[in-house]
């Protein structure tokens, strides 16, 4: 393992302070080490950014412009910028590092969520996105991949603003022939290169929660461009099998969350708490409020799946039970006073 390790020219690095030390991850935009900063004397995890970058002076500047916006973001379901800057010809951003394991992560590993467990996660995530968007930020990448949950429990939202930060416009489509942003999640007006506000986030929660039940995105294709005409043409259908049995409120709030046409999804964050508190209620009512993986441990019960960072054990368990008593409630506390109409990109503090 060490040997492919040290094959890795980036391992060693130094990244401001910071040196590299293993592979977190990689995604669409780059990729994410585990790094320590000795003058901190912490574990900090290194984003970088992909070569469509380099020679790029517009793009560069829009990135750092974002990152110093959303490094202002202090919240303890968002996960914080601590540096950004340029090393070895790359553009990285030191954030805090989330030991744990990301959404999507334990999603392939336990098939689907409980709905209660569905519906506490995307709590945390809401709250996150009522903090940014209070303060004129729009996430613009919602999804699994990009929600951590921390070996305590804790719910952390990563890579705020960075989607736009790579974009050329008001859309997200594409930029060196490449799909910016992942299409599963692109609300229909992103695609349509239409103006966008803080509903695309909304949106992109609608499609997470989805997932979360039915271990499904509910729009798919076999290319990105095919995932694109099925968000704007193909209607929602939800899987009988999964929503017969719930109440009638979970199906309501991703319905309302995913509306195609922005004007009639709901229109902020409070909205969105309302509607996760109802079908929380509901779910509670029926008697259906376990937050327990539905599928069981792992099939094998050795160590195969890694918690990030390396550290021994599985996490599936503790994820499981911790997770819940974080207090389901929290998340429902009402926002402070935000504005009640979506925030525009152009009324950011950038
Ligand atoms: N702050 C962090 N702490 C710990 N692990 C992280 C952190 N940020 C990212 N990761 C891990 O690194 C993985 C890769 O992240 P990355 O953002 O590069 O990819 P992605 O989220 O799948 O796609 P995208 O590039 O669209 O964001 C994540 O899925 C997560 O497991
Ligand atoms: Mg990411």
């Amino acid at each position: 393992m060490s040997q492919i390790q040290n094959t890795d020219p980036i391992i060693g690095q130094q990244f401001g302070n910071v040196v590299a030390q293993s592979i977190l991850g990689r995604g669409g935009m780059g990729a994410v080490y585990l790094g320590y900063h000795p003058g901190l004397d912490m574990k900090v995890a290194i984003k970088l950014l992909p070569d469509l970058f380099v020679g790029k002076r517009e793009l560069v500047e829009r990135f750092l412009r974002e990152a110093r916006v959303s490094g202002k973001l202090q919240h303890p379901n968002i996960v914080r910028t601590l540096d950004v800057g340029q090393s070895h010809g790359v553009y990285y951003l030191i954030m805090e590092y989330v030991e744990g394991i990301d959404a999507q992560k334990l999603l392939d590993r336990e098939g689907r969520f409980s709905p209660m467990r569905a519906i506490n996660i995307c709590g945390f995530v809401a709250r996150a996105l009522g903090e940014a968007h209070e303060q004129g930020v729009m996430h613009r990448d919602i999804k699994p991949a990009n929600i951590l949950i921390a070996r305590d429990g804790k719910v952390k939202v990563t890579d705020f603003g960075l989607a736009r930060s790579i974009t050329n416009t008001a859309t997200a489509l594409t930029l060196s022939n490449q799909v910016v942003g992942t299409p599963n999640y692109m609300a229909p007006e992103q695609i349509k290169s239409m103006d966008v506000d803080a509903r695309v986030d909304i949106y992109a929660l609608g499609v997470t929660f989805c997932q979360f039940l039915t271990g499904q995105l509910p729009f798919d294709g076999p290319t990105p461009m095919a995932t694109l005409l099925n968000v704007v043409n193909e209607s929602l259908a939800l899987p009988k099998e999964i929503f017969d049995p719930l109440p009638r409120e979970m199906r309501e709030a991703i319905v309302a969350m995913t509306a195609k046409d922005p004007r009639r999804r709901l229109p902020n964050i409070a909205a969105v708490l309302a509607v996760l508190k109802k079908a929380r209620d509901a779910l509670r009512k029926a008697g259906l409020d376990s937050t327990e993986p539905l599928k069981g441990p792992p099939r094998s019960s050795s160590p195969a799946i890694p918690s990030m960072g390396g550290s021994s054990g599985s996490f599936a368990s503790r994820a499981s039970t911790q997770l819940p008593r974080s207090s389901p409630d929290s998340f429902s506390k009402p926002l402070g006073s935000g504005p009640s109409t979506p925030p525009k990109p152009g009324g950011r503090k950038s």
